[in-house]
């Protein structure tokens, strides 16, 4: 070791270099037996803690290198202090990591022990929009209505021309859409009504379809209104169909939905497609219709639109509008999970959180 009292040139040059030498000799040595260890396997826990004894007991080799650490200058120990550490650390992760596997082998035979329980495969669950959307559909097919589908980008004629929105009506406000080409106009569809264009322009009466899918607006995002989300849409068409029969299914479809013991209620409504049309309320499936805060204290609770196919959207689809009436509905799917579930922000729905999604593991 070097030291105050060494006088010449040369023994200052000697020492500095011995100091230098110590360094390089641990950290080659530390490089040596870290790639050692890296490779070092065993057959039996015997093996194991032989391995141990060589690498970790007093006289092992990593003691040794504790040894040689008084040697190391002031200036390298925290370096050299380091890396052996470092060293140990993992010899004693890797001899346990040996250790362990091999003492769970011995007491499993093959390392596989086949009688345990398998571990339990957690299965997802529906979303709540799916649950509601099969629910509302089964009701229908139970009434003989079909389900049939259509694209969510569509053209101006079978989202709104086809279905009685004249060019520059203010109608067309109510649905303000995301057009995707304009002159020939392609837009994403505000509504499924846009299904029923398509089953009229290809069906001969009597149809009788329900058409759930996603629907597209240009809204701002809040806790009750997003700019995509699910609608179902319901078409009959035969010959003499009536405004009581549009009720008494809609009667039903609500019992089914929401119990026994609902009741509905029509209030005169407008929309382009449908001569009349309504806006359905339920009886607040909260209160029964006493009047609570979900129904805002009216007791009743809007569940969809509704109406007499206008006789211009049977003709524009060419169905003969004097041999053939129809009614149509719409309804949002959210609305009716919120009602069902007790949901009281929609953007919930569409945010993937598991917390939320979990709770609706035993609805189907
Ligand atoms: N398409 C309407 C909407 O998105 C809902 C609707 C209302 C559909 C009345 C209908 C209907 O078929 O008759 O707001």
């Amino acid at each position: 070791m070097c030291n105050a009292l060494l006088k010449t040139k040369s023994e200052h040059f000697f020492c500095s270099f011995a100091i230098h030498q110590t360094r390089i000799v641990m950290l080659t040595r530390i490089k040596e037996l870290q790639q050692e260890i890296e490779e070092i396997a065993a057959k039996s826990l015997e093996e194991a803690e032989e391995l141990r004894i060589k690498y970790l007991s007093k006289k092992g080799e990593i003691s040794k290198l504790f040894e040689e650490f008084r040697n190391v200058s002031a200036d390298h120990k925290k370096e050299i202090g380091q890396a052996v550490n470092t060293l140990k650390e993992f010899a004693v992760g890797k001899i346990n990591m040996l250790k362990e596997g091999l003492t769970e082998q011995k007491s499993s035979g093959s390392g596989v022990d086949l009688t345990l329980p398998g571990e339990p495969m957690k299965l997802g669950t529906r979303h709540p929009i799916s649950i509601v959307r099969n629910e509302i559909l089964d009701i229908f097919k139970r009434l003989g209505f079909v389900v049939s589908e259509g694209p969510e980008i569509e053209d101006d004629w079978h989202v709104f021309s086809a279905l009685n929105f004249p060019e520059d009506h203010p109608a067309r406000d109510m649905q303000d859409t995301f057009f995707i080409q304009r002159n020939p106009d392609v837009l994403l569809r505000t509504h499924t009504s846009s299904v029923q264009v398509h089953d009229m322009e290809t069906q001969k009466p009597p149809i009788r379809t329900v058409s759930p899918g996603r629907v597209f607006r240009n809204e701002a995002i809040s806790y009750r209104a997003h700019c995509m989300f699910h609608q179902i849409e319901g078409l009959y068409i035969d010959e003499n169909v009536s405004f009581a029969d549009l009720k008494q299914t809609l009667l039903y479809y609500a019992r089914e939905l929401f119990g026994g013991n609902a009741e509905i209620r029509m209030r005169p409504s407008y929309f382009p497609f449908t001569e009349p049309s309504a806006e359905v309320d339920v009886s607040c499936t909260i209160c029964g219709g006493k009047g609570c805060n979900v129904c805002k204290y009216t007791g009743w609770l809007e569940i969809l639109g509704c109406g007499m196919v206008d006789p211009n959207v049977l003709e524009a689809s060419g169905i003969d509008s004097k041999k053939y009436t129809g009614y149509a509905f719409g309804m949002g799917i959210e609305r009716i999970a919120m009602l069902k579930f007790g949901v009281n922000d929609l953007r919930l729905y569409f945010e993937n959180d598991i917390r939320f999604l979990q709770q609706f593991e035993s609805a189907n």
